[in-house]
């Protein structure tokens, strides 16, 4: 109930995300714009419905296996967190064509900075348990983002090697 809209002038209608989530996004949207990168949101917050939806769409597709290396189960996706952004260029959307443009670049060089990771790299697909997604970014804060970068973590081997868990 706390998410908000995300602008209309680099989304689709209707994607919300969570009020922290948006202001980290408008900022590292401002600074890419001033370097001529044009960066586009895809998806945002969703619903267990939504996210129920494409999970089974994905299924319906191309079979459960491949569906549960692209899409997580309902109940399981960042996305429904609202900390989670599909970010690309608007003619390029959701493909790893998006990995060839000067919005990645920018993306992998300076989402940290304002507080987002590269969630599901490619490389470390054994860890994550998804698909290589060069334009799914979760949002950590700063610290524990350039944190992660620096150190080329995912975020599960952060949680594992540096969060105590009681
Ligand atoms: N595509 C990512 C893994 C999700 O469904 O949340
Ligand atoms: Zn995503």
């Amino acid at each position: 109930s706390n998410m908000i809209n995300v602008d209309l002038s680099y989304s689709y209608e209707g994607r919300r995300i969570l009020p922290e989530v948006n202001d980290a996004f408008i900022k590292m949207y401002n600074d890419a714009k001033k370097e001529g990168i044009n960066l586009f949101v895809v998806s945002a917050y969703r619903s267990y419905s939504y996210q129920e939806k494409l999970y089974n769409n994905y299924i319906t597709m191309y079979g459960i296996d491949y569906a549960n290396t692209v899409s997580a189960k309902p109940g399981f996706s960042e996305h429904q967190t609202g900390f989670a952004l599909d970010v690309s260029r608007l003619d390029i959307g959701l493909t790893e064509y998006f990995e060839n443009t000067y919005e990645f670049e920018y993306l992998i060089n300076n989402a940290h900075k304002y507080g987002f990771i590269l969630r599901y790299p490619k490389g470390k697909e054994n860890i994550t348990g998804y698909s290589y997604e060069p334009w799914h970014f979760r949002f950590v804060g700063k610290e524990i983002a350039t944190f992660i970068y620096n150190n080329n973590l995912t975020l599960e081997e952060y949680i594992y090697q540096y969060v105590e868990l009681n």
